[in-house]
């Protein structure tokens, strides 16, 4: 709200405000501002701000409700009531009206191994208890050397003899990644290199070095002034392929590869490193790549010298049914990124795991990076109990969807279900990180329109419903394109996934109704 405004109306008077700058423009009565060379850098300027308005209007929120109440919290959204957590066990979670919601989306592909587990808490409380913090620069841990051996042998034969820098979550291990990655090649003399390359309709983080590696238009396009730009190549997003291919993109996989090939090229030698999400998370909703892509695609990072970044943020951890989603394809990157279900959420952590050959790299000896956080040892005590109890509940087999009897394998059956569903053009996904992308026709693939939000309508609808899910839109072109991502913790059972997509299904229905 401004000056008493509700935020409604406050958008409307600035977009009606905008309208009449524009005009005056057009018209010839504005003048140019000093500073811009021309009247067409300020008509650009307004053009470019009117849209960030409705970017921001959109982006920030895809489920907002009519009121607008404040508070002392910065919240994603002003435009939104939140009900107000209390609890959480299992699949579930609790608010304050007693309320119980099923988390169908592991809040965002977060929660793995199910909320509430006494376990985690007591890990955290005998580790404050102890210790609570020393800084890195001083001190390392007992649980940090432990929990980082661990996980180089949860990473697999590939890591052997790395090392892992603890953070607080994606971004921040994003940034953590991109800088090493710098940092090696000048300490092996390839000072010129620098350039990290990327995909488009990806998603890396929120922080500036994040979204300039990041292809989501909506998230990163306000932004874009203040982010160094490298260059995204085409990501296969068979349902969608943009060489119209009929065979699941298994050929023209290696068109993509070759895409970055030529971007590596077009670098002058100045690639650093290249980042992907082997399974795309947020941007695409659960897009898996197709057979062969991502071998030639490490094969071409090798051949030119280029390091390989894979961001597992969303993927890693045994949500897709392998300990790290490179192992579906065999692919070994440089530099392997962790968070989210690193500590299922149960405290702020992320990794960067990274080869021997890149840490004997560093031959100077120091990383120049830090972070007064890092490797925090009550929220390693906190990974270190999730890796535990999710090799002791075997919940990565949970998650693997070719697995005969596993939840994974009945949660891609189930949700195979919604396809008679005339709003609901593809379901995709692996293991427990799915997509369902909704379209307005389904001959011709046509995207809702962009204002109609109906992800978000589909998560109002199914929030009513008690079932928690995740929307996004943009997966068409980074505006219209609408998609949910299902992500359930790993401790679900086959009848709460009945459950769900009966849930689901009622919710496109009503959204498709209105
Ligand atoms: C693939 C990927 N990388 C990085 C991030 C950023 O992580 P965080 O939100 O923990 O900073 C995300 C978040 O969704 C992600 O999905």
């Amino acid at each position: 709200m401004r000056l008493g405004l509700s935020s409604a109306s406050w958008q409307a008077q600035r977009a009606k405000k905008d309208r009449n700058q524009f005009k005056r423009l057009i018209a010839g009565r504005c003048p140019a501002r000093p500073g811009s060379k021309t009247r067409s850098h300020t008509i650009l300027a307004i053009l470019t701000l009117q849209r960030a308005r409705w970017i921001i209007h959109t982006v920030s929120d895809s489920t907002a409700g009519q009121n607008s109440p404040r508070s002392a919290v910065f919240r994603r959204s002003f435009r939104k009531t939140f009900p107000s957590a209390v609890r959480g066990e299992g699949v579930y979670l609790w608010d304050t009206e007693g309320k119980r919601y099923l988390d169908f989306s592991g809040s965002a592909a977060v929660n793995l191994i199910g909320h509430g587990t006494p376990e985690i808490a007591a890990a955290m409380t005998e580790q404050a208890t102890q210790l609570e913090f020393v800084h890195t620069s001083q001190f390392t841990t007992p649980v940090a050397e432990d929990y980082a051996r661990e996980l180089l042998e949860f990473a697999g034969e590939n890591f052997r003899g790395g090392a892992v820098y603890f953070t607080c979550g994606g971004s921040e291990s994003v940034e953590t990644a991109l800088k090493l990655a710098r940092q090696y090649q000048v300490e092996i003399g390839q000072t010129w290199r620098y350039q990290v390359l990327s995909r488009t309709q990806s998603y890396h983080g929120s922080t500036l070095g994040a979204l300039s590696v990041s292809g989501n238009k909506r998230r990163r396009e306000i932004y874009l002034p203040m982010v160094r730009e490298f260059a995204h190549v085409g990501i296969p997003y068979c349902y969608r392929c943009a060489y119209d291919c009929t065979d699941g993109c298994r050929n023209c996989g290696q068109e993509y590869a070759a895409e970055l090939e030529r971007a590596i090229e077009a670098a002058n030698g100045e690639a650093a490193a290249f980042i992907f999400e082997p399974v795309s998370g947020a941007t695409l909703g659960a897009v898996v790549p197709p057979p062969g892509y991502l071998q030639t695609v490490t094969e071409v990072c090798r051949r030119h010298g280029v390091l390989v970044i894979a961001d597992e943020v969303m993927t890693g951890m045994g949500r897709t049914g392998r300990n790290f989603a490179v192992e579906h394809w065999d692919v070994a990157p440089d530099i392997l990124i962790a968070a989210k279900g690193l500590s299922s959420g149960y405290a702020p952590l992320g990794a960067v795991i990274a080869t021997k050959e890149v840490v004997d790299g560093i031959v100077s000896g120091s990383f120049l990076h830090g972070f007064t956080y890092n490797a925090h040892p009550v929220s390693l005590a906190a990974g270190r109990a999730v890796l535990h109890r999710l090799q002791q509940r075997r919940l990565v087999q949970a998650s693997d969807s070719g697995r005969e009897g596993s939840v994974a394998a009945k949660l891609e059956r189930s949700l195979s279900t919604l396809l008679d569903l005339k709003t609901v053009g593809e379901v995709r996904g692996i293991g427990l990180l799915r997509g369902v992308e909704f379209v307005s026709d389904k001959q011709s693939k046509k995207p809702f329109a962009p204002d109609l939000n109906f992800a978000g309508r589909v998560t109002s609808a199914a929030l009513k419903r008690s079932l928690l899910v995740y929307p996004i839109q943009g997966c068409v072109d980074g505006v219209s394109g609408d998609h949910l991502l299902i992500a359930p913790p790993a401790v679900i059972t086959a009848e709460q996934i009945d459950w769900a997509i009966q849930q689901l299904r009622d919710s496109i229905e009503e959204a498709g109704a209105q």
